[in-house]
């Protein structure tokens, strides 16, 4: 639906009137009525450097989730201030892994003798708190576009990596790109004693894969490659890694958003492409390349709700209270917190 023209009026005047000490970051998975005011837009990785590198915007509105709002603050200066449009827009991936979870699965990992020989490795899409522990502990953040770099990284100082949070990418990367068998990774349950799993799999395992997921790319499965196969002759399926392993084998190319938004726009004119990531990108994806057959990999997967909710009612509200000089809805990470997590992202944006 086109946006409300009331809305829109507001949010222009309300950015005019901020000027420079505001700068908007819209991530790929917002909606269109959001992603018409971002400054830039990007995957998470790529967000978090845009805000690092506006030293003189006052104030960062991110148009995404938590944990992405949590990393541009602890990414810019303390004069800096980082704007969530909606508190409730979280990470139900990042909200998989907890603090106290992890310093449980930690100690289980001191008490089977194996911790010193553990590299905790967590993927961007964890909490603070998370990328805290990691950096604490000597290891390192990676997205889904250095995911092998990272664990290549990790095990040239360990002999095993706890993976947080997400159980398909730590797979889907030890897997298919480091060559380790599916045995070697053994899944690490949070709400299980010792996460399910005995002092001698702790010791043996490769990949202690956190058991968390995402709630729109984990519903992407086998049958739905199959179906779209079946329907669409000649049809290229397209993947974000976080989908499972079962959908990533079955599909022709995997990779990160930015990676998803490139091949498309490097695709024949006349090919076909179904796409299996969030809902607001694959539709806009198709909207830009009228040329190509752009589909969604599978009709019943919907939007990520948590994404969702920031909105243009919300956008305008957060804009207006800023030009009012009213900070609203603020995201800040703990002094101590942010240099353990700094270490961390820092290791990371150090790999080759
Ligand atoms: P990227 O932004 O790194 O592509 O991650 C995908 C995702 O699910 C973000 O929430
Ligand atoms: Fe989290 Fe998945 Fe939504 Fe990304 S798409 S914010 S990983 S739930």
């Amino acid at each position: 639906a086109p946006s409300d023209p009331d809305l829109v009026a507001r949010a222009t005047a309300a950015k005019a009137k901020l000027g420079s000490k505001v700068f908007v970051l819209g991530h790929h998975y917002q909606r269109d009525e959001v992603i018409q005011f971002a400054d830039v837009t990007g995957d998470s990785f790529k967000l978090a450097r845009e805000a690092a590198a506006r030293p003189d915007a006052e104030f960062i509105v991110f148009c995404g989730v938590h944990f992405m709002a949590e990393s541009a603050d602890i990414l810019t200066t303390d004069a800096q201030k980082v704007i969530l449009p909606d508190l409730a827009a979280g990470c139900s991936m990042a909200d998989m892994a907890q603090l106290q979870q992890v310093e449980a699965a930690w100690e289980a990992l001191v008490d089977a003798g194996v911790a010193d020989s553990t590299v905790p490795v967590t993927y961007m899409n964890s909490s603070a708190d998370i990328k805290g522990f990691v950096g604490r502990h000597g290891g390192v953040v990676c997205t889904s576009s250095n995911a092998k770099t990272a664990l290549t990284w990790a095990f040239e100082r360990g002999q095993r990596v706890l993976f947080l949070p997400d159980q398909h990418l730590g797979r889907n990367t030890g897997v298919l790109e480091m060559g380790f068998d599916a045995d070697d990774c053994l899944l690490y349950d949070p709400h299980k004693p010792q996460g399910g799993l005995t002092q001698a799999q702790l010791g043996e395992a490769k990949m202690l894969l956190w058991r968390g997921h995402c709630s729109v790319h984990g519903r992407f499965t086998k049958s739905s490659v199959d179906e779209v196969r079946m329907r669409v002759p000649g049809v290229n399926v397209l993947v974000h890694p976080e989908c499972r392993y079962d959908v990533v084998t079955a599909a022709d190319y995997v990779g990160s958003t930015e990676y998803i938004i490139k091949t498309i726009e490097n695709a024949p004119a006349g090919s076909a492409w179904a796409i299996g990531t969030e809902l607001n990108l694959v539709r806009r994806l198709g909207l830009a390349h009228p040329d190509k057959q752009i589909m969604f990999l599978d009709r019943t997967v919907c939007y990520c709700s948590t994404m969702n909710r920031i909105d243009l009612p919300h956008l305008v509200w957060a804009l207006e209270e800023l030009a009012e000089g009213r900070l609203v809805n603020q995201i800040t990470v703990d002094p101590k917190t942010a240099a353990e997590a700094r270490s961390a992202l820092d290791q990371m944006l150090a790999l080759p």
